[in-house]
């Protein structure tokens, strides 16, 4: 079963037959967990109607560039921006020709002209018209311009001929769109992840924790599964799913969370901490309900270990990523602790009141000894493989 959990695939059909085809194929991706929404040219429009997109999508259906209406709900840019990738299919000879030119004059040319996603093309057409040497030289400026290609595949056609131009089934294309995403570039590796909040109990019913979610953590789990990693997860309680292919283990305490780590650290190659550790526990764990006899109480704390710290202190230490939330100086403080905890990167974030623990979204800025690279404003998902990306490239010697 393929896997495209948190993806947002942004559909694009053009004008063919195969259009049908396509409805199927926002089942296949919703049944593999994307969100989907769909573009349609006008010439798609004639075969599917952009209503049986919405039902079967779930969101509305775009189709015009220059509506006032669709613009201020959700535009063309950020389609463009929206989407994870871009997949059209199916895409007609006319709209290979109008993609090769590098056209803006409709709703879905523009948008493929203003990502900065990955593009794949599903083609569908009659096998003349395929084997055209025009259709056969803008397919291989798309290709100059690293846009991906799904088939066609070879056989009957609905015009009665027989011969390339069919379009892949739904099947074969929602399995390519879950490739897109498959990097392979820790697929040697083994990644210690630990996330969320830690619960330092009181007593039996009450705790002191924090403010994290744990999303940011579980999105960079699931883009190192997404690198072909072997991922084990530490968790402090969250409401979280755990991702695909990602083996969970829960915790509550700073202290069980340590252990854990110590458990699994020898046989990992790359450890990221993004939980939020607590510094310090009570010193005593009352054994029964503390009852509300006086008027001021006073909790004793001890320190915790500091995990990063000591996963980093190890003899064959695997290459170690820290998190750094700062409500000022960010680059300053975040290099200090980088220095500090003697680890080989850090993600450093501002946090605050609305900022970065329970959001969507956020910004990091991510250093080394000798790199810094701001990541801009992006979900916790684009920014975790960006993350991963990041690491892949510095443990393996490749320049950022
Ligand atoms: N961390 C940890 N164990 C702890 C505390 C923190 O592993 N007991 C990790 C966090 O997961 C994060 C990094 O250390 O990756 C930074 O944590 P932070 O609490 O911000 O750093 P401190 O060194 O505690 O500095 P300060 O609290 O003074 O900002």
């Amino acid at each position: 079963m393929i896997s495209l959990n948190n993806k947002r695939i942004l559909l694009g059909v053009s004008g063919s037959i195969a259009a049908y085809k396509s409805a199927e194929l926002v089942r296949r991706l919703k049944e593999a967990n994307a969100e989907v929404r769909v573009v349609l040219t006008k010439g798609g429009a004639e075969f599917v109607t952009p209503l049986t997109f919405q039902a079967l999508s779930g969101n509305p259906a775009h189709t015009n560039l220059l509506d006032t209406e669709t613009e201020a709900a959700m535009g063309h840019i950020e389609l463009a921006r929206w989407a994870d990738a871009i997949l059209i299919a199916p895409a007609s000879a006319n709209f290979i020709a109008r993609l090769a030119q590098g056209r803006a004059d409709d709703l879905l040319s523009a948008i493929c002209l203003a990502t900065s996603s990955t593009v794949a093309i599903a083609p569908a057409m009659n096998q003349q018209m395929w084997a055209n040497a025009a259709t056969q030289e803008n397919l291989q400026q798309l290709k100059q311009r690293d846009i991906l290609q799904f088939g066609p595949g070879d056989g009957n056609q609905a015009c009665g001929e027989t011969g390339p131009g069919r379009m892949l089934e739904a099947s074969q294309l929602a399995a390519h769109v879950a490739e897109i995403f498959e990097t392979g570039l820790l697929s040697e590796d083994t990644v210690l992840l630990i996330a969320g909040p830690t619960q330092e109990a009181i007593d039996p019913v009450r705790y002191l924790s924090n403010r994290s979610s744990g999303k940011m953590g579980y999105a960079i789990a699931q883009a190192a599964a997404e690198a072909g990693a072997k991922v084990i997860l530490i968790s402090g309680p969250t409401s979280l799913a755990t991702p695909p292919r990602v083996e969970r283990i829960n915790v509550r305490s700073a202290q069980q969370m340590f252990d854990a780590v110590m458990q699994h650290v020898a046989h990992s190659d790359i450890f990221i901490s993004a939980a939020a550790v607590a510094d310090y526990r009570p010193v005593r764990i009352a054994g029964q309900k503390i009852k509300k006899t006086e008027d001021t109480l006073t909790l004793e704390l001890q320190r915790n270990p500091d995990i990063l710290a000591e996963v980093a202190a190890l003899k064959n230490a695997p290459f170690t990523v820290g998190f750094a939330a700062e409500t000022e100086n960010l680059e300053q403080y975040a290099r200090e602790k980088l220095a500090r905890k003697g680890i080989d990167m850090i993600a450093a974030n501002l946090v605050g009141e609305d900022i970065a623990f329970e959001a969507d979204e956020n910004t990091l800025l991510v250093l080394t000894a000798e790199n810094k690279q701001p990541l801009a404003r992006a979900s916790k998902f684009i920014l975790g493989r960006q993350l991963i990306d990041i690491i892949a490239k510095q443990k393996y010697n490749v320049s950022i």
